[in-house]
């Protein structure tokens, strides 16, 4: 399996360290377009795989061409990969918002695969949703498929609209747990705790309470139930957090960030 990025920056280390480590693929079957010479000898250096300043000359022989470059840099990687991609390449898009058309139309090319991962695919555990065109053969569905596992968990859709719900809720979703582990150890430090204390009870409660809906399989309102009891500490805190708008509140910023995703794809 040969494996190009076009874009050598934080999700492209995540999928090559990723794809490394499975041995899906090895330094030699990957091949990276980078403009920053400093950033393409920190790669080669640091994984033994090859290096490009041209695209086209990156994504040469590759079955997978992984587009992994800032939305505002898309426009001009498909004008450079638009007269070089074979038929049997399937490009795959990493870039938010960027449709399925754009990157058919802009590559002129009907093999393409649109993906929206997430920022912990960075130590393998990322949440990617994706879709891909009729024309990726099985073989390419099945690579791209193990190539997303390799960093976390993968759901294929078949219709891309569910591409900008989980813009909204899978990979910006970081940021809102983010936010909340913030709060909850500024929380712990403001009723008396030392800040590292507060930061591992912090941390450990949201893993481990991750973990227990995921292990058990019970409903997070049930297994909520279970930690409050009448008149008691929780329910006091779980009163302020509803009387704070929490959680009709996390369905408005999911919701404004779903229309914020289709908007941007509107161009
Ligand atoms: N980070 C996330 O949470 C996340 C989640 C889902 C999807 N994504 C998507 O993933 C994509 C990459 O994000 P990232 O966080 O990895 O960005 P990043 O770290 O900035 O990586 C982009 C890389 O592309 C390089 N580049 C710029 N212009 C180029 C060109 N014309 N040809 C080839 N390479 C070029 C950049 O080089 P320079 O440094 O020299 O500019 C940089 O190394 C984005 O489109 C983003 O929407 C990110």
């Amino acid at each position: 399996m040969k494996l190009a990025f076009i874009g050598g920056g934080i999700m492209a280390e995540a999928i090559l360290k990723g794809v490394l480590n499975a041995g899906i693929a090895k330094p030699g079957d990957v091949q990276i377009g980078e403009p920053r010479p400093e950033r393409r000898a920190e790669l080669s250096t640091e994984y033994g795989v090859e290096t490009y300043a041209s695209n086209s000359k990156a994504a040469a022989g590759a079955d997978l061409v992984v587009l992994s470059v800032k939305p505002q840099d898309l426009p001009a990687v498909l004008s450079e990969l638009k007269p070089s991609l074979e038929p049997a390449q399937a490009a795959l898009s990493i870039v938010a918002g960027a449709k399925m058309d754009t990157l058919t139309k802009g590559l002129d090319h009907s093999a393409v695969i649109r993906v929206m991962p997430n920022t912990p695919a960075q130590i393998g555990c990322g949440m990617t949703m994706w879709t891909c065109s009729q024309a990726v053969s099985q073989d390419l569905r099945d690579l791209a498929k193990s190539v997303l596992r390799t960093v976390g968990e993968e759901i294929y859709v078949d219709d891309e609209k569910y591409l900008d719900m989980a813009t909204a809720l899978s990979a910006s979703g970081p940021a809102y747990v983010f936010l909340f582990i913030e709060a909850l150890i500024d929380a712990g430090v403001y009723v008396g705790l030392p800040r590292d204390t507060a930061r591992t009870l912090a941390l450990q409660t949201v893993y481990g309470s991750t973990k227990l809906v995921m292990e058990t399989g019970l409903h997070p309102g049930q297994l909520k139930d279970m930690v409050v009891s009448p008149g008691g500490t929780t329910a006091e805190g779980l009163q302020v957090l509803e009387k704070g708008g929490v959680p009709g509140i996390i369905v408005e910023a999911v919701d404004a960030a779903y229309r914020k995703s289709v908007r941007l794809g509107q161009g």
